[in-house]
């Protein structure tokens, strides 16, 4: 058993650094995509082990993976030339094709017989108290170029209808045929509703041809609150994300909003993927705002995907359009969303997952940060207690053995650090490597821990003078991820807390409670059990 997983780790990892697909490209004809899948699952990687291992990890899952391969016989669309992508496009199919994702080629997002339903319904944060944004995909586009949501208080009374003109559409990709999702249609709509009264519950209804959607939602309290709770984690499968998102159902009442610094639904560019993830999701984040930015699996395509159903509020925190970057305010905490992903340049195409790069990369990313930086700064002049948690998909200082910690950590730290020291940054948050692991407060040059600050085996953090680093990767994917910390290897005394990957069917995530004075940071296996809790005194 135990051969096993380290086995199948050993795949994942050399998917990950795509050892596997630099070997395969090699040796391609022009096979159906069928005979394509099957050469690739069958060759011998580098490590002389078979890919196909990965879809026969347990009975269950070889029995859907046979559906799978039938299913892929009957497309046509697979343009074999481009074979690169084979192991992006395993990842899809693992977390995607459990729901049965009935594919032709052809991309839909929604009910084409009932065009104007509404699918995969979320909410957003725009930062400001008593406002949110309503998102939803129909597969026409609304009737005038508008869409509209009604508002209704907790006592059903209809306080009217929203509307916004705020309807966005794509074609995918120039040059590669986007094999599962080709010839794309649908309608993302982002409709906000504002002015309401901030804790209040009320509900929103979506009208749809055959059937219409309601959901309560709390308006939230943006800056007009002195605590606020969330869920927070982040690389999120779909399969894999089950676990995680069947937790959160049952502990709706503990948290307000979800903040995911990248990668969920491991679609990796596969539209339907998303589209299922999202749908799973959807009796959480419709009503509670699910804030995310994108990481390396969001990439493909240019985020397009992201871009395009999720409403981020660059404006609203005076960022450009199109930025990948934002900030809100809820409750005490001022949050700064950061972009690392290079959508530059695609050396595998335009498919593939992005690199990491730092975020001066990305014209007016730093700029913005300064400015961002500077006006929190002014207001906690004035209010010491406010807290600023900043984050991004990768990891600054980290030990797990590979480029993640190893070269990226280090060369992004260079200009994050200086800038999260200045302004006295409370936390960073991340993911990317699929494990967690909590760095006490470390001096940014001398690397030296907090003499003082780190008091009851590590639980609490008393007026720390420098940031607390939680890398939270463990939301879990469908296919083996495990044993990152090398057993018996001596580690930095600031790294206080390491656990591995806990994947299909666990997967954890945190809640986090703040308060004037206070930061609660409590991290849940979804089998119940506390594997990690602390908490920060100002
Ligand atoms: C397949 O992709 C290659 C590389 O982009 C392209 O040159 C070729 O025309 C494509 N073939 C088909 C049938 O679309
Ligand atoms: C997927 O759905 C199709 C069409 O509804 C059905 O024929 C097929 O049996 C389903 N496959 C699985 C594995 O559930
Ligand atoms: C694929 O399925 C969609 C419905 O989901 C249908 O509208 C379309 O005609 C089909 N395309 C092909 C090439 O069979
Ligand atoms: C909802 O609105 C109606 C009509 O304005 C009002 O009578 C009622 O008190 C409101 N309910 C709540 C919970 O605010
Ligand atoms: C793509 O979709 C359009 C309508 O949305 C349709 O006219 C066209 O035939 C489709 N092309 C293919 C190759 O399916
Ligand atoms: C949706 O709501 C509208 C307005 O209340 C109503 O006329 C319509 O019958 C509803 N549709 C469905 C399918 O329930
Ligand atoms: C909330 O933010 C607004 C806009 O930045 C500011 O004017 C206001 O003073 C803030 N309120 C509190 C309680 O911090
Ligand atoms: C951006 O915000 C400004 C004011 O802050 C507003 O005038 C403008 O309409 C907004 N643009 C968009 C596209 O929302
Ligand atoms: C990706 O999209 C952004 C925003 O629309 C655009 O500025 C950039 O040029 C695009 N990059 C590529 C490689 O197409
Ligand atoms: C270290 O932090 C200080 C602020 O405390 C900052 O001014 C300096 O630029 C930082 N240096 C590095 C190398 O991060
Ligand atoms: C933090 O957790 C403790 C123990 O559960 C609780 O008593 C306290 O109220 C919490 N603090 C905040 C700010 O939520
Ligand atoms: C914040 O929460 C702590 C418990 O975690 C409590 O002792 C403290 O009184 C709270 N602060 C305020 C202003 O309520």
């Amino acid at each position: 058993m135990f051969k096993k997983i380290l086995l199948l780790y050993v795949i994942i990892e050399c998917v990950k650094f795509q050892c596997a697909l630099a070997a395969y490209k090699h040796d391609t004809g022009s096979l159906s995509i069928f005979q394509e899948f099957e050469r690739y699952a069958r060759r011998t990687d580098t490590f002389r082990r078979s890919p196909i291992e990965l879809f026969l990890r347990t009975d269950p899952q070889g029995e859907w993976f046979k559906e799978v391969l039938k299913d892929l016989k009957t497309m046509n669309h697979w343009n074999s030339t481009v074979s690169g992508e084979m192991s992006l496009f395993s990842s899809a199919l693992v977390e995607g094709t459990w729901y049965n994702i009935s594919n032709n080629g052809t991309c839909n997002c929604c009910d084409v017989n009932n065009p104007m339903d509404p699918f995969h319904v979320h909410l957003s944060l725009t930062g400001r108290p008593g406002e949110v944004v309503v998102s939803w995909n129909t597969a026409e586009r609304p009737p005038d170029e508008k869409s509209c949501v009604m508002v209704s208080n907790a006592t059903g009374a209809q306080l009217g209808l929203f509307c916004s003109s705020d309807i966005r559409t794509f074609s995918l990709g120039s040059g590669y045929s986007p094999y599962l999702c080709s010839n794309y249609s649908g309608f993302a709509s982002h409709v906000k509703i504002s002015s309401l009264k901030p804790g209040e519950t009320y509900t929103y209804t979506i009208y749809g041809t055959s059937k219409n959607k309601t959901f309560p939602f709390m308006a939230p309290y943006g800056n007009t609150s002195s605590t606020t709770r969330l869920a927070f984690f982040t690389d999120i499968g779909t399969k894999g994300g089950q676990p995680v998102i069947d937790a959160l159902k049952q502990k709706m009442n503990d948290f307000d909003y979800i903040i995911l610094p990248g990668d969920q639904s491991y679609s990796d560019g596969y539209h339907t993927t998303f589209d299922a993830y999202l749908t799973l999701f959807e009796d959480v984040i419709a009503s509670k705002p699910y804030m995310v930015s994108t990481g390396n699996h969001e990439g493909p395509w240019n985020f397009t995907y992201a871009r395009n159903n999720f409403y981020w509020p660059v404006n609203e925190s005076g960022a450009a359009l199109d930025a990948l970057w934002y900030s809100i305010d809820e409750g005490p905490v001022h949050y700064i969303f950061m972009n690392y992903e290079n959508y530059f340049s695609y050396p595998l195409g335009e498919w593939e997952m992005t690199q990491p790069a730092p975020l001066s990369t990305f014209p007016g990313q730093l700029e913005w940060l300064q400015n961002d930086l500077e006006k929190f700064s002014k207001r906690r002049e004035s209010n010491p207690n406010l807290w600023l948690i900043m984050m991004a998909h990768r990891p600054l200082t980290c030990n797990i053995s590979g480029k993640s910690c190893e070269v990226f950590g280090p060369e992004l730290e260079k200009e994050v650090f200086p800038l999260m020291y200045q302004y006295k940054a409370d936390m960073y948050w991340c993911g990317h490597v699929h494990a967690y692991e909590r760095v006490n407060p470390i001096d940014n040059v001398t690397r030296t821990q907090c003499s003082n600050c780190v008091q009851q085996n590590g639980s609490l953090y008393k007026q720390p003078p420098y940031p607390v680093q939680v890398m939270n990767g463990i939301a879990g994917r469908a296919v083996a991820d495990n044993n990152y910390f090398t057993p018996g290897i001596s580690y930095p005394d600031y790294a206080q807390v390491r656990i591995d990957a806990i994947n299909y069917p666990f997967g954890g995530y945190a809640l986090v409670q703040v308060n004037d004075t206070v930061l609660n940071f409590t991290l849940y296996n979804t089998s119940g059990t506390v594997l990690d809790s602390f908490r920060i005194e100002k």
